[in-house]
């Protein structure tokens, strides 16, 4: 969700610029543009639509320069626009700054600021408050201009600001919304995600929150809230630029959808030691400290959410803990009941979904303790956080998330196996065998992605839907809604979601003659009863596709369709099921011309309320 970036230094500022921003377009937005200095003053070009727009515009012109601010923006406040684009200026337009994150009282200082300045106001967004905000309390030093602005504005921001009169630095600001800064040789980087510069460096400062950088193209200074200066370690990039890169796939998203066999393996073998027990390394989990636990809430949003929903189940199965599971942002605001003896799990694959943040925060302020499975090192959520289960996935590019999606369902797992053989709710036998499961899962989701063809031809022939049902009983329930959501999120097709057995409750009356219907039905002990809610919706002229485990052919005689997945033990069947409705969305999606990676209205980091 909306994309900073920033650069000082001895090259052609506009071309790092507009790169760094080209690797944040996985974010999603809907304008761009920058900032640089250029014949003694800041010159600003700004776009509504593709970044590709930017580019086109500026190739054209001169626009030297050695340093510059950049952004991709999403609207939260007034529509996609040129005038609304980033970066901002005060009104001599000596001052420019870009921002991602919401400013909360920006109405207030609006109003102030037409009131007493009389500022006339040139775009609709919360952010321009900033630039005339920093103009008020300019007297010459940019940085201390900042402070004082920074102290008048609630919400959640990352700022990058330039400044006519200082033309040898660039100032940051970081607060709820990531911010990092990379380090160069007589040149220095700002961005708010790692692919952004990894073209440049590897060598980055995490900033944290409440933090101001200074940055010229020789030296970084990093400030906290009190203007003293704080040393940082250097956090240096292990995963590689390809990582990010396509390698060759039409999409993002399959690329990583067929990276899950190895964010599955690394996810699970980075947790397991030669005699396959579970090692936790810095998490605390202790024998009391479990008994102590009396209520696990697990937390989240959209596909994160998903994975708890499935977290639940696990950890109520082995460990026989009472779990709740609840999207971050109603979970913040309806006063939960946490204690000290609560387990607060946050399940987020940036690391800086706000929502799952405040929801994090909340639960900490009632004692609570909290642990996190993240993907994304060092992000928001990891840090304040008592315990981190990180998940292995690699960058996840895509605004879809899938590999995250099935890692974040092993570490449930491996943490629901933890917990059950450490308070010894289940035994040793049942405990070796699903370990020895799970190290199957990496091959099993490799052999049905090694079957694509089927589910591409499926997807060809199912297109033109407009809208699709998915069902499921017990933990399959949780698979079909993650299977809806990805089919939406990226083909716009409305979908839906349902316990199977809640269809007669009212549902079914929308089932018509080829009403395309999602079935997984994977469950052993509830086979019988999916195939009686088959059934209810073929009456009713439903075209239903099965997904079932490959020796269960008996769903063959009620379904239209079937994709197989191999066959495992009904618990871990999740890891499985959800590939093929992936593959579905994914291709379903291309069939109709969708922009894939980049789903309208949508951000792959909701950093914003
Ligand atoms: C859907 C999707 C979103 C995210 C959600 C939480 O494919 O990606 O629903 O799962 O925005 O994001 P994280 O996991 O970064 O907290």
């Amino acid at each position: 969700m909306c994309g900073v970036v920033g650069y000082i230094g001895d090259k052609e500022a506009t071309s790092i610029l507009i790169d760094g921003l080209e690797k944040l377009e996985y974010r999603g937005y809907d304008s761009a543009g920058l900032a640089v200095f250029h014949d003694g003053g800041i010159q600003i070009r700004k776009y509504k639509g593709r970044l590709s727009i930017l580019a086109e515009n500026i190739a054209e012109e001169n626009l030297s320069s050695k340093l510059g601010i950049g952004h991709t923006r999403w609207a939260t406040h007034g529509e996609p626009s040129d005038r609304n684009a980033h970066p901002h200026t005060n009104v001599a337009g000596n001052i420019a700054v870009i921002h991602n994150g919401i400013i909360e009282n920006y109405m207030k200082i609006k109003e102030w600021l037409i009131e007493e300045k009389k500022i006339q106001f040139k775009s609709e967004t919360d952010s321009e408050v900033i630039a005339h905000l920093i103009d008020h309390f300019y007297e010459g030093d940019l940085l201390q201009a900042v402070y004082k602005a920074i102290d008048k504005m609630e919400g959640a921001y990352a700022i990058g600001v330039i400044c006519k009169d200082e033309p040898d630095k660039i100032v940051a600001v970081r607060k709820d919304s990531p911010l990092i800064v990379g380090i160069g040789e007589g040149e220095n980087f700002l961005a708010s995600d790692i692919p952004a510069l990894l073209k440049y460096t590897r060598d980055m400062y995490l900033i944290e929150n409440d933090e101001v950088v200074l940055l010229t193209k020789d030296k970084i200074s990093i400030f906290n809230a009190l203007g003293q200066e704080v040393k940082r370690d250097v956090f240096e990039v292990t995963w590689d630029a390809q990582s990010a890169e396509k390698e060759g796939y039409q999409h993002f998203m399959i690329k990583e959808i067929h990276e899950q066999p190895k964010g599955i393996h690394d996810t699970l073998m980075r947790r397991l030691d030669k005699d396959n027990n579970i090692i936790l390394d810095g998490i605390k989990l202790t024998k009391q400290d479990l008994e102590k636990i009396n209520k696990v809430y697990i937390v989240a949003c959209g596909t994160a959410y998903h994975a708890g929903l499935v977290g639940r189940f696990a950890i109520e199965k082995f460990a026989k803990v009472p779990v709740e599971v609840d999207v971050a942002s109603e979970f913040r605001y309806r006063d939960p009941f946490v204690d000290e003896n609560t387990l607060f799990i946050a399940v987020s694959q940036s690391g800086e979904t706000l929502d799952t943040l405040a929801a994090l925060r909340e639960a900490k302020r009632k004692g609570a303790r909290i642990m996190s499975i993240v993907n994304v090192v060092g992000s928001s959520v990891a840090r304040e956080s008592h315990d981190v289960f990180y998940t292995w996935a690699g960058p996840e590019i895509a605004v879809a998330s899938t590999k995250a999606y099935t890692t974040q369902m092993i570490a449930m797992y491996l943490l629901a196996l933890y917990m059950g053989r450490t308070k010894n709710t289940i035994d040793k036998a049942y405990y070796d065998q699903t370990i020895a499961e799970l190290k199957t899962m990496p091959d099993k989701v490799q052999q049905i992605l090694n079957h694509v063809g089927e589910i591409q031809q499926l997807a060809d022939a199912q297109f033109n839907n407009e809208s699709v049902f998915f069902m499921g009983r017990g933990v399959d329930v949780n698979v079909a809604h993650e299977g809806s959501l990805k089919l939406k999120e990226i083909s716009y097709i409305n979908s839906f979601a349902i316990a199977a057995g809640e269809l007669k409750h009212g549902t079914i009356a929308l089932i018509e003659d080829g009403t395309l219907v999602v079935a997984v039905a994977t469950q052993h002990h509830l086979f019988e009863k999916m195939l009686s809610n088959i059934q209810e919706v073929r009456a009713r002229g439903a075209y239903v596709v099965a997904v079932a485990k490959e020796s269960n052919k008996e769903v063959e005689k009620t379904s239209d369709i079937v994709m197989y997945i191999p066959d495992t033990m009904d618990e871990l069947a999740p890891v499985l099921s959800i590939i093929p409705l992936q593959l579905l969305s994914y291709y379903i999606a291309v069939a109709r011309g969708c922009d894939v990676d980049k789903p309208k209205n949508l951000a792959k980091s909701v950093t914003v309320e």
